[in-house]
């Protein structure tokens, strides 16, 4: 559920048209719903209620400070994999001490970074960096908390790209494994060895593989105990999916998720974590864009609209689907006809749509793509030298600019030309 539905015949954020907003900053831009947001904050910390818990909102899904701060007033912790999203967490004013650190490539800097400015722990990925925090730790004299992230070789069943669960992929130690890692972590100075990681993909719509992961780390979770260590948090990772399209079958809801949880790990009074990202902000994002022009081709006709692959690239990158709807509601007996949509950008790949279902539009008409919070803005780029988009933020009757539009002075001024030239 979100709050953005038509009223009068226009698409509305919460209390907001989406047209006025458009006449104020220009389009496309990313506008995003406080209340859906929270909303769906709420679904997974009610989830895991009675549980020792903390939901670490995955930063990389949407980072604006606006969103880190929203959540974070709300009791979320931040689940961050660099050293910029560490410190956007921070400037958002979220303390250390609710920033867990993830990400297989941290370097001896990042973890200065962060062990000097607070950390809940590091989810630690291999044995080089369990030895660089160490030396880092004891450098700064602080002690350093820890999980291992293991990798349960579990099928998370989602798009090849964004599993992360399988033996053959970067992330994690193998579970096979765990014990000589802990054992090691655990001679290590400066190192406190709290618990355990998993996350095994994102967009998963069925519970099956986490129930498989879960398992698995409940009995390392055992294992570990009988040698010695003192394993008190479980970090889950994020991962559960969103229902992209409305005609499609919804994945499992975070209250059977929590569920599932409490019957594999609640016996072990750990205390839970949880990473989720697109959940939490997926569907309370949308993308508007304008159409240009509608262009008749040969046995098709398409919608070039002013978003493009740049702003948007997850049809490009995952053949993902996203809802595009008008923004002017269409009359209830309108006829839709197959139409792909299309951005400005000089690749075929930079197509949203192909035949997809359309009522009429013509140039001037706005569209949404809808489901565009998780994994948009964060990943968009400025190629074809094409601004970056604002991002605005609805609260109720408000709404503000949380990241204005560039201006191509200051893209272009970015570059400099050697002396030679
Ligand atoms: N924790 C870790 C360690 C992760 O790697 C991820 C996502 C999450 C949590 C959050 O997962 P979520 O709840 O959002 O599924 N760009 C791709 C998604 C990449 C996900 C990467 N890791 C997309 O647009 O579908």
């Amino acid at each position: 559920m979100d709050h953005f539905l038509y009223r009068d015949g226009a698409l509305y954020a919460e209390d907001v048209p989406l047209t006025e907003i458009a006449a104020a900053v220009g389009t496309p831009f990313y506008v995003y719903s406080t209340a859906t947001l929270l909303r769906h904050f709420h679904l997974f910390d009610q989830a895991l209620e009675g549980l020792d818990h903390l939901v670490c909102y995955a930063v990389k899904a949407a980072s604006n400070q606006a969103i880190l701060r929203t959540l974070a007033e709300a009791g979320a912790g931040m689940d961050v994999v660099s050293q910029g999203e560490y410190r956007r967490a921070k400037a958002a004013g979220v303390p250390g001490e609710r920033i867990v650190f993830s990400g297989v490539g941290k370097t001896a800097e990042d973890i200065r970074v962060a062990l000097s400015g607070g950390i809940r722990q590091f989810n630690v990925e291999s044995e080089p960096e369990l030895e660089v925090i160490s030396a880092v730790a004891q450098e700064l004299g602080v002690i350093a908390p820890i999980t291992v992230r293991v990798n349960p070789d579990v099928d998370a069943k989602t798009h090849a790209k964004i599993a992360t669960g399988k033996s053959e992929n970067k992330f994690g130690i193998p579970i096979a494994r765990a014990r000589e890692v802990y054992a090691r972590a655990a001679k290590l100075p400066g190192i406190d060895v709290i618990g355990i990681d998993v996350h095994i993909g994102s967009q998963l719509t069925q519970l099956e593989p986490f129930e498989m992961a879960y398992h698995k780390v409940a009995e390392l979770t055992e294992l570990l105990r009988a040698d010695g260590h003192n394993i008190r948090r479980l970090d889950l990772g994020g991962g559960l999916g969103i229902p992209y399209a409305r005609s499609n079958e919804a994945p499992p809801l975070p209250s059977d998720y929590g569920a599932l949880v409490r019957r594999t790990l609640g016996h072990l009074g750990c205390e839970i974590e949880i990473e989720p990202g697109r959940l939490v902000v997926g569907n309370a994002g949308l993308l508007v864009s304008e159409v240009i022009y509608v262009k008749h081709g040969e046995g098709r006709d398409f919608l070039i609209v002013d978003a493009a692959m740049n702003d948007l690239i997850r049809p490009a990158m995952y053949e993902a689907h996203h809802d595009i709807v008008p923004v002017i509601e269409p009359a209830p007996a309108v006829e839709l006809a197959p139409i792909d949509v299309v951005g400005p950008i000089c690749e075929t790949g930079d197509t949203f749509a192909r035949q997809r279902p359309m009522p009429p539009l013509a140039a001037g008409d706005l569209i949404a793509f809808r489901s565009a919070g998780a994994y948009g803005a964060v990943m968009s780029s400025e190629y074809n030298s094409r601004l970056l988009i604002p991002e605005v933020m609805v609260k109720g009757d408000q709404f503000a600019v949380i990241r204005r539009r560039p201006t191509f002075d200051e893209m272009i001024n970015r570059d400099t030309i050697p002396e030679w030239l």
